[in-house]
């Protein structure tokens, strides 16, 4: 059973490593997430310690929102245009940097933000790191117009590869649909294992309805896996 504290603990390591790498006058990306949250506050710190500037693009209207108010600047992406480093948590990594991401049903934005940088930098607790992305359901963002022909279109998808069962339509509490900052609606994808994640994503990126997955796949370069004696390792 994974300890809580010791998560918390890990996510901070991982979070004030990262922050480290934020140099003057970057413009940066920030991620969603419980992980990314914690960077945004060591890195709050960090900048009203020392005193430097930075262009900040968020990938969640809650991430926007907190870091203007712990005093970042941040701007819209087009803004900015291009990236020097986003930084994010995940809901998987495997060994390769692969991930699976869309756990706080952001990765649409996430996924933008972090292929508008010249890096992308993950962090996240041990409890992330798998041997083989599935485990975690799959997010897919969908647009609602026709929403249960695309489930109907990824779940043939799903048969042709031989993974998993009917996916599953994110609900918020009250049972409405949870909608996307984008106001898309999320399909969770049961599958235990994605054994081939390149075909997978082909196959659901030739979906018409289907927005964006949250397969991350040769996006992220670095990995910085926190643990609760405040140490961290790479990947
Ligand atoms: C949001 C994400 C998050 O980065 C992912 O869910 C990890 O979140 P947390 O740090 O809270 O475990 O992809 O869409």
């Amino acid at each position: 059973m994974t300890d809580p504290a010791a998560t918390d603990l890990s996510k901070d390591a991982a979070a004030r490593a990262a922050a480290a790498l934020v140099q003057p006058g970057m413009r940066l990306g920030l991620g969603t997430g419980s992980t990314a949250a914690i960077f945004v506050r060591r890195l709050a710190q960090r900048v009203a310690a020392e005193g430097f500037d930075l262009r900040c693009a968020a990938t969640s209207k809650a991430t926007a929102e907190l870091a203007t108010s712990l005093g970042l600047k941040v701007e819209e992406l087009d803004e900015i245009g291009w990236l020097d480093l986003t930084i994010d948590g995940a809901d998987e990594v495997d060994p390769d940097l692969n991930l699976i991401k869309g756990g706080g049903a952001a990765h649409l934005r996430e996924k933008i933000v972090a292929t508008a940088s010249d890096r992308m930098v993950v962090i996240a607790d041990q409890g992330k790191v798998v041997d083989r992305l599935g485990a975690f359901h799959l997010p897919v963002e969908v647009i609602p117009f026709g929403w249960q022909a695309t489930r109907t279109l990824i779940q043939r998808a799903l048969e042709r590869l031989d993974l998993g069962q009917r996916p599953i339509l994110r609900r918020k509490r009250g049972d409405q649909p949870l909608l996307t900052d984008e106001g898309n609606f999320v399909l969770d994808l049961a599958l235990e294992a994605i054994p081939d994640p390149e075909a997978l994503a082909a196959e659901l990126s030739s979906i018409a309805g289907m927005v964006e997955h949250g397969l991350f796949l040769n996006i992220c370069q670095l990995a910085i896996i926190g643990r609760p004696d405040g140490s961290v390792v790479e990947l």
